[in-house]
């Protein structure tokens, strides 16, 4: 007993968009996309639908799953890069109200394609002290909001999605905390904060108006997306196999004693390397990415819940989820599923 995934949802949006859509107007192939990132399609967000739309839809389904209903919810949490809005009113706020979580604070949270771990993390300290109370976590993203479409070396990465899970949590306040299984390890490293860029933030000064000191405004801003793709390779290996090891030591078990592994859909090549370096067939590593592309903070929990359905996850498996993304962040959290 204790914290636990009480429900998951998840939500692709109809339009796909496939590698041979892509290649009409760039210099590529679907044989060149898909053997060097695993990816034939992707879902895109279309009219009327957005990272907060989306996630609506993927939290009812979760609320559903969980038998909870919405004024249960204390906190939800989002993860996500691509609000509706840069920065507020928070996409946590919108789905609140598009809930109508009545009860619940809300907020987003932004660490990148390990989001969802960050969000998880969060969430799962807030029902340990508040049992009474249940929480919802969100990865949402429009990524292919924020590609530039003519950069054949990344706009063929991203797709668009959501997924969501309810948690809850039936021990006395804190007591849940002490008994969990659960164990969780979230990194950064800033010095790699230039592999994966967007700009069009506030770094940047305005200029001031030098007769009355006052800010002028400024007209257009500027966001560019960009990848280092070998760098971002090479963290994401390096990181995603020692954070699944480094859990299992924590856990004193051997990476091979894992039944699942959630790993963050980027590229099927990078999962197999890790694969290969935690030492487990592939077969133990949830993949879809030749459907979905990367989804960002949402890929962890589409990944979830569609294993939910597939009636894949039993009590007690042993699993994993590690993340890692533009920042640079990574994370991971051992679990016993269902419980956290
Ligand atoms: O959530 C984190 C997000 N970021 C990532 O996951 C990125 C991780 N990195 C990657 O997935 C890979 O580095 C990429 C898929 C982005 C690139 O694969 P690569 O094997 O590292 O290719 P490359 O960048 O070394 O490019 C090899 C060649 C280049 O041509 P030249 O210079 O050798 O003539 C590229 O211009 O492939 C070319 N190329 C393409 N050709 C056809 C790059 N993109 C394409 C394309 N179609 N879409």
């Amino acid at each position: 007993m204790g914290i636990k995934i009480l429900g998951t949802g998840s939500y692709l949006p109809p339009k796909v968009v496939t590698n041979d859509d892509i290649a009409k107007s760039l210099d590529t192939t679907d044989e060149w996309i898909y053997s060097h990132t695993g990816i034939h399609r992707r879902h895109v967000a279309g009219e009327g639908e957005s990272s907060s739309t989306m996630g609506t839809e993927a939290a009812k389904k979760a609320l559903e799953a969980a038998g909870v209903s919405p004024d249960e919810i204390g906190l939800i949490v989002v993860a996500t890069s691509t609000p509706d809005y840069g920065p507020f009113p928070s996409t946590a706020c919108l789905i609140q109200a598009a809930l109508g979580c009545t009860n619940a604070g809300a907020f987003d949270l932004q660490a990148a394609c390990a989001g969802f771990v960050y969000a998880v993390e969060q969430a799962r300290g807030f029902v340990n002290f508040y049992p009474d109370k249940k929480a919802l976590v969100i990865g949402t993203e429009t990524l292919t909001r924020i590609q530039d479409w003519t950069d054949r070396s990344s706009c063929i990465l991203f797709g668009d999605g959501a997924g969501a899970i309810v948690i809850g949590n039936d021990e006395a306040p804190g007591v849940a905390g002490t008994k969990t299984d659960a164990y969780t390890i979230l990194g950064a490293d800033g010095t790699g904060a230039g592999f994966i860029t967007r700009t069009g933030g506030m770094k940047d000064a305005i200029p001031f108006n030098p007769e009355t000191g006052v800010p002028v405004p400024v007209e257009h801003v500027n966001a560019k997306f960009e990848i280092k793709g070998h760098d971002v390779f090479a963290f994401a290996v390096r990181q995603l196999s020692k954070v699944a090891t480094d859990l299992c030591v924590k856990k004193g078990i051997e990476t091979t004693d894992l039944d699942r592994v959630f790993a963050h859909q980027a590229n099927a090549r990078i999962i197999e390397a890790t694969a290969r370096r935690m030492k487990l067939p592939l077969e133990s590593f949830w993949l879809n990415l030749e459907e979905t592309g990367n989804t960002s903070a949402a890929s962890i929990p589409i990944s979830l819940d569609q294993a939910v359905k597939a009636g894949e996850l039993k009590e007690g498996m042993k699993i994993v989820m590690i993340g890692f993304g533009a920042g640079l962040t990574y994370a991971g959290t051992y679990l016993t599923w269902p419980n956290l």
